[in-house]
């Protein structure tokens, strides 16, 4: 696929087939997202692959629990509008996605969220590429149950940085529109 094409193609997908994705096809993706620029060359991610459905329901059940307590009664939080799918107890903040990828890395190193950001970019575009579909889903990143982040591998001094939702696309949504660019200056 032509970039510029990929990247109007590469939407946010929110209804997946049923189609699991293989885990080669995952490390593949990783691969390629490990390209991304990042600050002094660190690295600072690690990756979690989660394919399987009662997991990914619990780890969707977790962090809607989590993000609703967070929000309590206070009504600036940016999280309210989101209240009514959080409390629908069939609601799957990874829309019954086969595959969540986390991305995550040492919460000391300042450039986390930005770097892992980068990989995630680069994660989504190299799905889009191979005909896959992803979500970022910050909705399904507040993972704190202690079990559970046993078995994600993830250590007290981790921090996800980056949820991803990830499958075959049942369709493709069109393009949302996007404003005009505001560039404050050109200075030639
Ligand atoms: C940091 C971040 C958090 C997001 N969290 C969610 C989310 O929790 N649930 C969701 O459905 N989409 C989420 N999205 C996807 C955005 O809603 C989506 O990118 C935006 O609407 C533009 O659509 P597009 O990705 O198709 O261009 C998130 C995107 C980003 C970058």
């Amino acid at each position: 696929m032509d970039f510029r094409e990929l990247i109007i193609k590469r939407r946010s997908i929110r209804e997946f087939d049923g189609k699991a994705v293989s885990p080669a096809l995952v490390g593949e993706i990783i691969a390629d997202c490990i390209q991304a620029p990042n600050a002094r060359n660190a690295q600072p991610w690690s990756f979690i692959v989660v394919a399987n459905s009662g997991m990914i329901k619990k780890l969707s059940d977790e962090s809607k629990k989590n993000i609703l307590w967070d929000m309590g009664d206070n009504p600036s939080s940016p999280y309210t509008m989101y209240k009514p799918i959080l409390e629908n107890v069939d609601f799957n903040v990874f829309y019954n996605a086969p595959c969540v990828v986390y991305i995550a890395g040492p919460r000391d190193v300042r450039s986390l969220a930005v770097d892992c950001a980068l990989a995630a970019a680069y994660f989504m575009l190299s799905a889009a590429d191979r005909g896959l579909g992803t979500c970022w889903v910050e909705l399904g990143s507040v993972i704190r149950d202690a079990g559970l982040r046993n078995e994600l591998g993830l250590s007290k001094d981790y921090a996800i940085a980056s949820t991803i939702a990830l499958g075959y696309p049942a369709r493709i949504p069109g393009t949302p529109p996007r404003s005009e660019p505001r560039i404050l200056k050109i200075i030639e």
